[in-house]
């Protein structure tokens, strides 16, 4: 039976915080984690099925063109052109593939054929070196060359903003740049592909695996049924592996053609061209505030760009309209349409870079209006959503700013170039959190079994964020299991479809499926104990309700099995869902050299409830480490004259290593949220990375006076 909830209303019940066994929210340890230390968790390119061939992409050359004909591959199997294997990882599900046929190259770099060999070193050796004839095309690659597009749906004014900026004691208008970032997730993309009779199984490394049956049934031309996805172990994936991408279509295309499995995997290098990048940004933020630092005036006005006709636009003001009140505003999304790699989902797409820029702007205002940055947050924060006076859903931004500078000390922190210490500058530095929340349909089946074990099943990815973790949890409660007695089976298109993972979405929306079966279970043994499920306690293995109390061995024949069904619903529309926190840092500068060393950090973040208090912390730990890479280190850099991204490995591409991540402190504030399900849990996976490096940066200037608004904040920009 499935028990289907649709939530449409709010959910104040409290019974999780009161369970028998607290097993929800403890800090327990990933199940899955030692498999995957010692190498037992088998990633997508490390099954070897008899007989497999490897597949080696073939890049273009060119920025843009036709492909008019490709050469021979000595030693190899087969050359395969199709463009049905371009598609790109940021392809929304209502974009349809291309048909077969030779490739057209929209940008340097894009997959245009597949080299196959029998072996991987005999399918690159060929791939390298064949000859490949372009009619090559002249294209914008610079987002600042061309007349940018402005998508109706991104825009949002009010008021008369050039009249308050006019009118206002202080106004501010600057410019900020962010680069291209890549997702570098450590896996990278690869998939083995194999067909029986007209059904093909694919292992592959992939985040939302219902949805991207959708899009790889459509990209083959097969029907859903006919396709399994397996992608039970993930090495990341930061968006990278939301939607299907070149190689898991190159290998179910050749695997066919050649009557053999076939695996793709890309080069780290492959991986920098044909998985999205997140867009670069130009962000002009205009301010204006009264005397009192009350805002009158808000105004972001962003440039990203993508490949024509690609759907996906970085929202990056998209938390702007509704994290401080102001009477006059104006939000412009405009997109160029440009031949650079194609632009999609990575870490936290929007507020990752928007609120980091926006929270430059807001120190910047502070500064000029001679009030405490965390004061003129404040002072700001609505009561409901500016834009259409919704409630929020929960709304713990005041509370996030105050119990931070509490806890960071930030009464200590002095003017700029107050604080030297031998040759460094020291600074301290905050930004408010915020990032949308997301519910998303997720289904899950719960089989409890006689002998006192749990099955959990759902297509549900772990891209190492802790799902086997949390869903395990969230069972062993409420079936009254111990947590090692739960089974949890994800990353199979055969289970149930869940929400994947993504937008943060993917511990709420799965999780309540899960918490939804459980309740099925729980409906039946309550029955068989002639009481209320609300009266029912499930714990070590027995039932008890009022003075009765029976083993579950003996209310259970052979197994039970629930299934559950979350929808989102009418407080999707009704309440302003996000999550909020706010971020400290306190760096050290070097007078001579710019060299910048972040020297603690601190996040304090609220989320609804928390389902792992570890696997929680983790995620805030990485988002704020990507937050210092936003600031410092990360940039993907274009060659001026076709586009190609010229930073194409993770030793050119900087992500913060351990050198460069100081002690990260972080903390949650109690919290829970009505309106997004009955585990009153919101996404947390993302907050941590929206506007960490906003502290860092406003840090800078606390220690040495220098503002850098073109990131990341190298040392030659600050020198
Ligand atoms: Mo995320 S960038 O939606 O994986």
């Amino acid at each position: 039976m499935t028990r289907h909830l649709r939530v449409d209303g709010p959910n104040h019940d409290d019974r999780l915080d009161h369970m028998a066994q607290g097993v929800i929210g403890q800090p327990l340890n990933r199940l899955e984690g030692p498999l995957k230390v010692s190498g037992r968790a088998t990633y997508a390119a490390e099954a070897r099925p008899g007989n497999l061939a490897y597949g080696v992409l073939v890049q273009a050359s060119v920025p843009a063109g036709k492909v008019l004909d490709i050469g021979d591959a000595p030693g190899a199997l087969a050359v395969i052109q199709d463009k049905r294997m371009i598609r790109h990882a940021a392809q929304g599900l209502d974009e349809k593939g291309p048909a077969a046929g030779p490739a057209r190259v929209e940008y340097m770099g894009q997959s245009i054929a597949l080299v196959v060999a029998e072996t991987f070193e005999a399918a690159r050796h060929a791939a390298q070196n064949i000859a490949v004839r372009y009619k090559p095309e002249t294209v914008p690659v610079d987002p600042e060359s061309v007349t940018p597009e402005l998508p109706p749906k991104k825009q949002s004014a009010a008021g008369d903003l050039d009249k308050a900026m006019r009118e206002a004691t202080f106004a501010l208008d600057r410019v900020w740049r962010t680069p291209s970032q890549t997702a570098a997730a450590m896996e990278p993309h690869a998939a083995i592909a194999e067909w029986d009779g007209d059904g093909v199984t694919i292992r592959a490394a992939l985040q939302m695996l219902s949805s991207n049956r959708k899009q790889m049934a459509d990209a083959l031309g097969i029907c859903e049924s006919k396709l399994r996805l397996l992608s039970p172990y993930v090495g990341g994936g930061f968006g990278s592996k939301l939607g299907i991408n070149a190689e898991a279509v190159a290998a179910a295309i050749a695997a066919k053609q050649l009557g053999r499995p076939v695996m793709v995997a890309m080069t780290r290098q492959q991986v920098f061209d044909l998985a999205h990048r997140r867009s670069e940004t130009r962000q002009r933020i205009r301010l204006a505030c009264d005397a009192e630092g009350r805002l009158t005036g808000i105004g972001h006005d962003v440039l990203v760009s993508n490949l024509p006709g690609s759907e996906f636009t970085e929202p990056v003001a998209q938390a702007t309209p509704f994290t401080y009140q102001a009477a006059h505003r104006q939000i412009v999304h405009a997109v160029a349409r440009i031949h650079r790699n194609c632009a999609g989902s990575v870490r936290a797409p929007g507020e990752a870079v928007g609120v980091t820029a926006f929270e430059c702007a807001m120190d910047e205002l502070a500064d000029m209006a001679g009030i405490d940055p965390v004061e003129l947050r404040l002072k700001n924060i609505p009561d409901v959503e500016p834009t259409t006076e919704r409630p929020f859903s929960s709304h713990k931004l005041a509370e996030a700013l105050r119990e931070g500078a509490r806890r960071f000390g930030w009464s200590d922190r002095g003017m700029p170039r107050q604080r030297l210490e031998g040759e460094w500058f020291i600074g301290m530095g905050m930004a408010a959190a915020v990032r949308v929340n997301m519910l998303m349909e997720s289904r899950a089946k719960v089989t409890l079994v006689q002998d006192g074990h749990a099955i959990v099943e759902t297509d549900m990815t772990d891209i190492g964020t802790g799902t086997y973790t949390i869903l395990g949890q969230l069972a062993a409660e409420m079936l009254g299991l111990p947590p090692d007695r739960v089974e949890v089976r994800l990353g199979d298109t055969r289970f149930p479809p869940a929400s994947g993972s993504g937008g943060s979405f993917g511990a709420a929306s799965s999780g309540n499926a899960v918490f939804l079966a459980c309740e099925e279970i729980r409906q039946r043994i309550a029955k068989a104990m002639g009481c209320d499920e609300r009266d029912l306690t499930l714990q070590d293995g027995m039932a008890r309700a009022g003075n009765v109390a029976r083993s579950l061995s003996e209310l259970v024949d052979g197994m039970i099995t629930g299934e559950g069904h979350l929808e989102p619903g009418k407080t999707e529309k009704s309440h302003r869902q996000a999550t909020w926190g706010s971020h400290w840092a306190e760096v050290a500068v070097n007078r001579w050299t710019g060299e910048v060393r972040v020297r603690r950090m601190m996040g304090v973040f609220a989320c609804g409830r928390v389902l792992n208090e570890k696997t929680a912390r983790s995620q805030c730990l990485g988002g704020m480490s990507f937050g210092i890479g936003i600031a410092l280190t990360e940039a993907m850099e274009h060659d001026p004259r076709d586009g190609h991204a010229v930073s194409r490995d993770l030793a050119e591409y900087h992500i913060p290593c351990h050198a460069d991540v100081p002690p990260l402190e972080v903390h949650f504030l109690p919290e829970r949220d009505p309106y997004v399900g009955p585990l009153q849990a919101k996404g947390l996976g993302e907050l941590g990375i929206c506007g960490a490096g906003a502290a860092v940066l406003n840090a800078i200037h606390n220690a040495c006076g220098v503002r850098v608004r073109d990131l990341p904040a190298t040392p030659d920009k600050i020198i």
